[in-house]
């Protein structure tokens, strides 16, 4: 039997490169190994999203974006986590095994807290019970289906870890393996995506590469890429290019390096630089975008493709929570 790989997708607006290169691609390579369920963690989203609109089309773009970028739901189960009540069921059992200091220690939540001591504000001024509460949600959505592997970030190390400790306080006071012990996935090798100012590409340093712009879009930004003052004679080191590391993510390896060569032979502009950039990033994602639009344009398709992969989600899950609420003696 195959290994279960897990993970879940916070909705955020605008995907970009970064996500695609950093979390969407590495996690469906993952998919060909493991029998992997994906799921968009819309409760989460909840904490910080209040506007009903934009959580709605938000859900609908990173459902429709991981399908377009090649999710086969035929192969993936691929569900809401709004769809499985028995995650909010488990949850609240969990609750009963974590202690409120471990809680306490989560980075998210000591960050909020510390950004509120800096401005003088109320220690927990603007933090709600969900953002307080959500390694537990998230050990929930993990140890519901039995999961083996989670691929995440290293940001969310500390959030399986937390997964961990709680399933192997329930494990121990039960004095049997009532739930599967999860493991982090952190995939070293993933490249980190340089946005257009060199920092990493991220939505909050604004330096993002959209991966659903229209091509004139994409150009445009493209252009916009930070460059040192080199002239076009000089020769330059493509190693220390952010658009050379962009335009590696898009090329293969013959592509590389006859590029390379004419970054290190003089005689080629940055404009230039980026053109190529440009040609190669737009044939990568011509498909992925015509794919994207066509999924948006047909919203009940989508939403029955999600009803779907909850169907077969559900019973997994309700099997988890049939097994604990047993061992606890609510049954
Ligand atoms: N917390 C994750 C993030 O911010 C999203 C998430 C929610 C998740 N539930 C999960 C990831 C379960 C892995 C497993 O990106």
């Amino acid at each position: 039997m195959k290994k279960i790989s897990l993970t879940g997708i916070k909705p955020t607006g605008d995907l970009h490169i970064g996500n695609y290169f950093g979390a969407i691609k590495p996690a469906l390579e993952l998919a060909n190994e493991y029998d992997a369920r994906y799921f968009i963690a819309d409760y989460h989203g909840l904490n910080t999203m209040k506007d009903p609109n934009e959580l709605q089309s938000t859900i609908r773009h990173v459902a429709a974006g991981w399908l377009a970028s090649g999710l086969d739901p035929d192969k993936v189960i691929f569900y809401r986590q709004s769809s499985i009540p028995e995650v909010f069921e488990l949850t609240t059992m969990l609750m009963a095994f974590t202690s409120k200091g471990l809680m306490n220690r989560a980075h998210a939540y000591k960050d909020a807290v510390s950004k509120n001591n800096l401005k003088y504000e109320d220690t927990d001024a603007g933090i709600n019970m969900g953002l307080f509460t959500y390694p537990v949600l998230m050990a929930a959505d993990i140890i519901i289906f039995d999961s083996d592997v989670v691929p995440v970030g290293k940001d969310q190390l500390q959030h399986i870890e937390m997964a961990q400790d709680i399933a192997q306080s329930v494990n121990a006071n039960y004095k049997q393996q009532v739930l599967k012990i999860p493991q982090a996935a952190i995939q070293e090798s993933v490249a980190v995506v340089p946005g257009l100012d060199g920092r990493k590409m991220s939505k909050s340093y604004g330096n993002v590469i959209p991966l659903f712009a229209a091509e004139k879009t994409l150009r445009k930004t493209i252009m916009r890429i930070t460059t040192n003052s080199q002239t076009v004679d000089e020769p330059k080191n493509p190693d220390e290019s952010q658009i050379f590391q962009l335009y590696k993510l898009f090329a293969d390896d013959k592509e590389q390096s006859a590029l390379a060569d004419r970054y290190r032979a003089g005689g080629m502009g940055w404009g230039d630089a980026k053109e190529e950039l440009f040609r190669a990033a737009n044939r990568c994602i011509s498909p992925i975008r015509e794919r994207y639009n066509a999924i948006m344009s047909d919203i009940p398709s989508l939403d029955k493709i999600l009803a779907h992969g909850a169907e077969k989600a559900r019973p997994i899950a309700a099997a988890t929570v049939k097994r604990f609420r047993k061992a606890a003696g609510i049954d």
